[in-house]
């Protein structure tokens, strides 16, 4: 048996993110291409939904049952084991993105070069910030018309709020759009548009070779000379450490759609990013190379299908070696719980596995048991951090059009909280329950679930709401004032945290200024 630091060493355990339509779902399939997990280009279910599909959320939840298996995935490139963890490409799910985040070590972010950086890529990058996860830039559609590289460089900087350091370089863009010099490599990858066939490569010393000239022709190379001056005057020299420290993002130009530059990207990728990393409990930082087993739940997904409605928990190898059949301690419930057909995910298939590594996500079948961020260990009481609520966008009271059906009602906001669909907080003033998403989709898909799973109905009530802000502060007598002037817009959340619901801007920027003893935090974790 391999060493368990060799494991360890192969893994690469990645999302890649994107605004929609910047080419995620076409970069993804190009790396499985790579990996041998696939063998034609557009073979990939993705958890892409159909843009048609907006209004019809049972069709993206079909959609949704059908990509489980896609969910993760895993192939073996070379010496490396690869982890690609797929993120819902619909904003209302955004959720789910974040918390598939808490679960990578780093990140590939997708920018459409017509486009630059788009509001859900801004949003998804303050979550990788938080968490200091390092990320690599992939500029897609190069063959299309777009912006000036040096202006989507500055954009990327000022938009993500992160230093850049360009690794390749495009020679021209759209129609003349002749390929990329491999700043990493020194190469000059040429440009033929084709859907299979992967990059032409020129081996050269450098870019002042004769072969530059011969290949893209005097002015381009020039050009292309100049460039390159510019940015080695501009950029600091790359420095991985800096890469890995989440304060650089090295920038890859190419066209996932005719396999340009993918495999350049991938090859680099493997080699600078990180291995499985330590893991924070509250209790300590957990090692991946540690002798004993612990994993946490990051993301739970329910099977829409009537005849089969068991859900899987995705649990992330945090350290040790998960063994098929073992006893592990759910410490939340303090039970030993053993899994006799927990699944691997290779190569798009779902199959059994008897034993997974740090870096690995193993899917345990689940009827009730799992809460998101619970954790799994040989019997150390460990509490994995880092899975943090954000404020919901969109809120509304939930109702019950059933008297005689409360308990299941209960029973069903309960649960589906649990799975994470979306979050509950009991108003202090008037005790009536809200329920906060990140999109409306999710209230369709709430009502509905409450419905056919647990019988029970319910009713949407409108309610005026801003923000949910996590409150603390130091003074113990600040906080009771600011919770008695605000007693109608206190709430708690489903660990019993102050929350102070904000119905405009303007009130929390006026709560912010009144009390400048008392914290707001937009995520319930700080
Ligand atoms: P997403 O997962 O980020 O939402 O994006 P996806 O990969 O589905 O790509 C969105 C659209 O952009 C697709 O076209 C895709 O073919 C196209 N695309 C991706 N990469 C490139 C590229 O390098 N160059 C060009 N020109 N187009 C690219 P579509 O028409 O929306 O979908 P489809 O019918 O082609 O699947």
């Amino acid at each position: 048996m391999a060493s368990l630091t060799t494991e360890i060493n192969r893994r690469r355990t990645f999302a890649i993110i994107s605004h929609p339509d910047a080419g995620k779902t076409t970069l993804t399939e190009k790396l499985l291409l790579f990996g041998g997990a696939i063998h034609v280009a557009g073979a990939v279910k993705s958890n892409k939904i159909k843009k048609t599909a907006t209004s019809d959320w049972m069709e993206i939840e079909k959609q949704r049952g059908i990509s489980v298996a896609t969910s993760v995935m895993g192939f073996n490139y070379g010496d490396y084991k690869i982890n690609i963890l797929d993120t819902p490409g619909h904003q209302d799910f955004a959720e789910d993105t974040y918390r598939t985040l808490t679960a990578v070590d780093s990140v590939i972010i997708v920018v459409d070069v017509a486009k630059g950086v788009e509001q859900q890529t801004r949003k998804l990058m303050e979550v990788c910030r938080m968490r200091n996860t390092p990320v690599i830039i992939f500029v897609n559609k190069l063959d299309r018309e777009g912006k000036d590289p040096f202006d989507i460089l500055d954009e990327l900087e000022s938009e993500l709020k992160i230093k850049v350091r360009p690794l390749s370089w495009p020679i021209n863009i759209g129609a003349r759009f002749k390929g990329v010099y491999n700043i990493y490599e020194h190469g000059l990858d040429l440009f033929t548009p084709d859907k299979q066939k992967v990059t032409e490569r020129v081996e050269i010393k450098d870019v002042n070779d004769p072969a530059v000239d011969e290949a893209v022709g005097k002015a381009d190379a020039d050009k292309l000379r100049e460039d390159l001056e510019l940015i080695e005057g501009v950029y600091p020299d790359f420095n991985v450490l800096d890469y890995l420290d989440a304060k650089v993002a090295p920038v890859f130009f190419g066209s996932a759609l005719n396999t340009f530059g993918v495999k350049e990207l991938l090859d680099c990728f493997v080699r600078i990013a990180p291995c499985p990393r330590p893991t924070q409990a509250e209790e300590r930082a957990v090692e991946p190379g540690e002798d004993t087993f612990s994993g946490f739940v990051f993301k739970i997904h329910a099977n829409m299908d009537p005849n089969h409605r068991s859900c899987i928990a995705f649990v992330k190898v945090c350290s040790g070696v998960f063994r098929r059949n073992a006893n592990y301690k759910h410490i939340r419930l303090g039970k030993m719980l053993k899994f006799s057909s927990p699944t691997a995910f290779m190569a798009q298939k779902k199959d059994i596995v008897d034993e997974a590594y740090p870096g690995d996500i193993v899917g345990l079948p689940d009827n009730g048991t799992f809460k998101i961020g619970d954790t799994l260990t040989e019997g150390e009481d460990l509490h994995f951090k880092g899975l943090p609520s954000f404020s919901p966008e969109m809120f509304k009271y939930i109702e019950n059009t059933d008297p005689m059906k409360t308990k299941q009602l209960n029973k069903g906001i309960e649960q589906l909280m649990d799975e994470g669909v979306a979050q509950l907080f009991i108003n202090q003033f008037n005790g009536r329950k809200i329920i906060g998403t990140v999109g409306q989709l999710q209230f369709e898909v709430i009502q509905y679930r409450l419905l056919h799973e647990y019988g029970a109905q319910c009713r949407w009530e409108p309610i005026h709401l801003y923000k949910a802000c996590w409150i603390e502060s130091d003074d113990e007598e600040a906080l009771e004032a600011f919770k008695k002037r605000k007693h109608q817009f206190m709430a708690l959340d489903r660990e019993g945290r102050d929350v102070f619901l904000a119905d405009s801007g303007y009130v929390l920027q006026m709560a912010q200024t009144d009390f400048p003893k008392i914290r707001f935090h937009f995520t319930s974790e700080f």
